[in-house]
């Protein structure tokens, strides 16, 4: 899969393929990383990418010519090298991502990606060249460069041969609907705090069905508005009546009360 990012700051992608699972994957190419600097593609001398907004204001507006030609070259590059893209620019205003929309976002060949910088870039390229707008959650960065950083790790990750073990990513929040199960490690006890017994039983198939449970109860605990998306199976409604009969404590009674009264 390859990724033609769109912005001033190029500099700042170097992150991802300093380490990490996503510095691993451009290295193995299980995906490809390409920046383009709208600087690049401005016609005068002085390389201008921005002007003052119409009607006045404060900031800056990004200019149509040179973000429209730098997508045209990098739409041109990415469909020879057998990868062709459609442009998606992150925006606060945009469809707000989840794992959903990452998964969606994997299964095509490439994207371009356009980091905006200033007020925002002028509506006219949007209306024109953008197929997509993607926030990342409901706040003002002042780029686009790490939501689109952001949101390459949340794909990268799910491409074949990314992590290092395939179900990992299957087995992780949001994976299939529900949040992860908590996870433990060496030592086995610290500070009087142990580890739940059946992690230590060997007992591979009670491992597997605690850890649907702790999943199941974790997330009615934490976002009852994910089970209500999800739903449950006969199956699963069992394993979380069974984690809700034994839950003792505070939270368990704050999270029973929020649970009631948003029953999946
Ligand atoms: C300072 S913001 C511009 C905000 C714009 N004036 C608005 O209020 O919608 C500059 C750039 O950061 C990026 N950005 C800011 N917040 C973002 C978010 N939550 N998700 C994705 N991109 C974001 C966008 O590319 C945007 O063009």
């Amino acid at each position: 899969m390859r990724f033609d990012v769109i912005t001033l700051f190029p500099e700042q992608f170097r992150i991802l393929s300093a380490e990490g699972v996503v510095a691993r994957a451009l290295r193995r190419g299980v995906a490809e990383l390409v920046t383009w600097n709208p600087r690049d593609f401005a016609a005068d001398a002085q390389r201008t990418v921005d002007d003052r907004p119409y009607g006045g204001g404060p900031g800056m507006v990004m200019k149509v010519e040179p973000l429209r030609a730098a997508i045209d070259a990098a739409q041109a590059a990415a469909t020879a090298a057998g990868c062709a893209s459609r442009v998606a620019y992150l925006s606060p205003q945009g469809r707000r991502l989840t794992q959903v929309d990452m998964r969606r976002i994997a299964a095509e060949p490439g994207w371009v990606l356009l980091a905006g910088r200033y007020e925002g870039v002028d509506e006219r390229l949007i209306e024109a060249r953008v197929d997509e707008e993607w926030s990342i959650g409901d706040y003002v960065l002042s780029g686009g460069e790490l939501a689109a950083m952001v949101v390459m790790d949340a794909v990268i990750r799910l491409l074949p041969g990314a992590l290092g073990h395939a179900d990992s990513a299957a087995q992780d929040s949001h994976g299939d609907g529900l949040l992860d199960c908590p996870h433990y490690t060496r030592p086995e006890v610290i500070d009087g705090q142990g580890v739940p017994a059946v992690l230590l039983s060997g007992d591979h198939a009670a491992i597997e069905r605690w850890r649907r449970q702790q999943a199941l109860g974790r997330t009615w605990a934490r976002r009852p508005d994910l089970l209500r998306a999800r739903g449950l199976s006969a199956e699963e409604r069992a394993l979380l009546d069974e984690f809700m009969r034994g839950r003792v404590g505070p939270d368990a009674e704050q999270a029973a009360e929020q649970a009631a009264e948003q029953e999946p």
